[in-house]
This record gives C-alpha cells, sequence and structure tokens, in this order.
C-alpha cells in the first residue's frame, strides 16, 4: 500500500546538474584552479561568483520590512508589477493583442501552471529532444507524457518534424500544449530566426482546426541576447494566431534580475481570443492560490522601484554581463572550431552544446571529462557548457581540451 498517488514516481529526485555541481566542489577542494565547474546555470561574473545585480538589490533595500513581510494584495499578483512586468515583456510589441498576466513562483510556476491548466489527464505535451529537463519532470509529476520532436535539421529548427509530430498528436488527443524555449535555448543557446517563427504560427493555426493549442513561449534568458533591441521581434509572429490558439509566455526573476531565490516571474497570456484569455487567467489564478497562494510581494515591490527609479543603470549594469557571455562565447566556439569540437548551433544565452549523438559515448565521455577535472552537464545528445559560470580565463582552452578528451575515447 502507498502513501502517494498510484501514478505518482517515487523515485528519489537527484538533480543532474547539483550532483555535478558539488562532485566539482569536492574536486576544486583538492586540485584548486585545475578544475573546470561549467555545471552551474547561474550567471557569473569574471571573478567566478554569483552576479547580484547592485541596481536590483539597491532596490530590495528600499522596500520596506512590512512590505517584504506581507501578502501581495491579490493572488494573481501585486498590479502594478503585473503592469510593468507584461510592458517589460513586451516592449512595444503586440500592443493590439488581448492580453492578462499573472504572477508566478519563477518560470518554472508560470511554465508549470500553463501545463496543468491546458492539459488534460495522460495527454502528451510537445518538447523538442534537446531541452531543459525540469519539463520532464513537470510532465511526469502531472501524469502527462512527453512527445519530443527533433529540434535541429542541420542547423536549423526541423519545422517539419514539429509539424508532423504536433499534427499526429493534436488528432490523438482534441487539444495540444506545446513549449518552446526560445530565444538563447537552453541547453544549446540556439535562437529560432523569425521565418521559423512565422512557420511556427502557421503550423499552430493549421493543427487548431482540431482543437485548442497553446504554445508555452518560455523566454528565461531572453534579456542575455546581444541584440537586446531586436529580443522581442518574434512576438510580432503572434499577430497572426487564429482564435483557437492562445501563447503563455513564461517569464523569470531568476534570469533577468539575477534573483533565483527570490522564486518571482510571471505568465502573460496572450491571444487574439479575448475569452481564451480570460479563461486562462481565472483557471491559473485557482492553480497559484492552490499551490502557492500568492507570490514573493517584496520582489514585486522591488521589481516596481527598479523599473520605475534605475531602469536606464540597471540595464547598461546587465549589459555588461551580455558582454561577458558573448566574449566566453566567442572563446569557446573559435576555439571549437579550430580544433573541430563539434557543437549544436550556438547564437546567444548561457550555454553551448558539444553534439554527441552516441549514447553510450555520450556517457563514457562525460565521466571522461570528470577524471580531467572538466564538470559539465549531460544532455540528451549532447554535453552542456555553462559559460554563465566561466570566465574568460576557464573558458580559454577548454574546448581544445574538451576535444582531446574525446579522442582518448
Ligand atoms: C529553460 C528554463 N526555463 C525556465 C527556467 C526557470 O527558472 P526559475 O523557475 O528559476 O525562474 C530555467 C531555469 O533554469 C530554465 O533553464
Amino acid at each position: 500500500m502507498n502513501f502517494t498517488n498510484d501514478n505518482a514516481n517515487r523515485t528519489p529526485l537527484v538533480d543532474n546538474v547539483f550532483r555535478i555541481a558539488s562532485l566539482a566542489k569536492e574536486d576544486a577542494k583538492i586540485n584548486g584552479d585545475l578544475v573546470i565547474n561549467a555545471t552551474i546555470g547561474s550567471l557569473c561574473g569574471e571573478d567566478g561568483k554569483l552576479a547580484a545585480l547592485k541596481t536590483v538589490y539597491d532596490s530590495f533595500r528600499e522596500v520596506p520590512d512590512r512590505v517584504k513581510a506581507g501578502y501581495a494584495p491579490a493572488i494573481k499578483g501585486d498590479p502594478q508589477y503585473l503592469r510593468l512586468v507584461k510592458d517589460w515583456i513586451l516592449q512595444g510589441h503586440l500592443c493590439a493583442m488581448p492580453n492578462a498576466a499573472v504572477a508566478t513562483a519563477g518560470g518554472t510556476g508560470a511554465i508549470s501552471a500553463a501545463i496543468s491548466a491546458t492539459t488534460n489527464d495522460s495527454d502528451a505535451v510537445l518538447i523538442p529532444d534537446i531541452a531543459w529537463g525540469s519539463y520532464k519532470i513537470m510532465l511526469n509529476y502531472f501524469h502527462l507524457k512527453a512527445e519530443s520532436y527533433p529540434l535541429f535539421k542541420g542547423n536549423s529548427f526541423d519545422t517539419e518534424s514539429f509539424e508532423r509530430i504536433a499534427g499526429e498528436t493534436i488528432r490523438k488527443q482534441g487539444r495540444l500544449t506545446v513549449v518552446i524555449n526560445d530565444p538563447c535555448q537552453n541547453p544549446t543557446g540556439y535562437c529560432m530566426t523569425r521565418g521559423e517563427w512565422d512557420k511556427i504560427v502557421e503550423i499552430l493555426n493549421r493543427i487548431s482546426e482540431n482543437g485548442p493549442v497553446t504554445l508555452i513561449n518560455d523566454i528565461a534568458y531572453i534579456d542575455y541576447m546581444k541584440d537586446l533591441a531586436h529580443s522581442r521581434d518574434h512576438f510580432d509572429a503572434f499577430e497572426k494566431l487564429g482564435q483557437n490558439v492562445a501563447v503563455v509566455v513564461a517569464f523569470s526573476c531568476s534570469k533577468s534580475l539575477t534573483a533565483y531565490g527570490m522564486r518571482l516571474g510571471a505568465a502573460l497570456l496572450l491571444s487574439n481570443n479575448k475569452d481564451a484569455v480570460k479563461e486562462l487567467e481565472s483557471v491559473m489564478e485557482r492553480y497559484c492560490r492552490s499551490v502557492w497562494s500568492n507570490v514573493n510581494n517584496g520582489f514585486m515591490n522591488t521589481f516596481t522601484i527598479l523599473m520605475n527609479k534605475r531602469r536606464d543603470e540597471y540595464l547598461a549594469e546587465k549589459a555588461q554581463y551580455i558582454k561577458y557571455l558573448a566574449k566566453r562565447a566567442e572563446i569557446f566556439t573559435k576555439e571549437a572550431d579550430a580544433c573541430g569540437l563539434e557543437y549544436y548551433p550556438y547564437k546567444d544565452g548561457f550555454f553551448v552544446t558539444v553534439k554527441v549523438e552516441d549514447p553510450a559515448f555520450l556517457s563514457t565521455y562525460h565521466e571522461k571529462l570528470m577524471e580531467h577535472h572538466i564538470y559539465t552537464v549531460k544532455v540528451n545528445k549532447g554535453i552542456r557548457v555553462g559559460l554563465c559560470s566561466l570566465s574568460e580565463k576557464t573558458a580559454s582552452g577548454l574546448a581544445e581540451a574538451m576535444k582531446k578528451v574525446a579522442e582518448e575515447i
């Protein structure tokens, strides 16, 4: 007799990133600078320390203690935060499209609320074959299945496979939820082109003849694009969405504000169908109430102060980190090109993923790298290198060292 429900996965949760990161820390105690820890998904400065943007934490200190101590004024979030976070996410795009926002516990909360709200028991949700591992954990928890499609065909998004598998899935279950983490995809650093987004919208419109379609656009890393001025351009593709399609944009303060522990994010609901937006808003609000009640009031207020008082200063501070990322990426990819270490098409963001398609080789390679004090994350079909936590110095020579280890096997 089990205490947990019949479908519960009772295997203790081992978070691979945390597990490998702690191995790296242990190794560093003995081998010091010889150790390269490219496991962490949090942004670090050139000093190897976690970034904590001053403009953000100066704003946090301005929030009165009683505001930090208090509940939020509404379950769906503080109204000022909701208004400002909408403006921040959209930055002038989709002005005419009906929308609503719900404050969530991180980007994770936005994604899980959207998945929970839009699926029926045992449905399949569409995710790419190379994706953030937590999507599968969420699906498993909600007793849902993951249906995956190959992310790439050559160096581009595999639209054909996406269309085929999305079509087959919706015809089976009469509704479909799709998760696309773009731009600055985790783990590959790929960013879809505007043409690829237009195609996705065309496909979603076409298949929505079979039932309602929800696209969860996970934009966790959007604020680290080099070309920030165009970071939201893909939203314009959503103007053409049909009445039977809705989008939930999942935003994360963890990344945008370097505030992983504050657990704040937002779900921005968008559709040309006003009723769909209202329906999603009320169902997701109930999810919030039943899972976390309301979110971090002090940090919602921090966001408001940051946007009202320090927006430009914050952008300038964050820009420095975007430069660091770009430099680390340039070093890694140039050296990888020079020594023939293959990686998936990297455009922007926190991670690059070395291409390893043979699963047996992948496991051996990952272990061997650790024997050489190189700690990375094994993902489906590759080895994720967290540029976000490397310095220029540690990024230099890494590709070549990784290539050498591969050749030893
Ligand atoms: C792809 C992706 N989406 C969403 C998140 C959400 O993070 P959080 O819940 O901390 O906002 C992460 C964090 O690692 C991520 O990598």
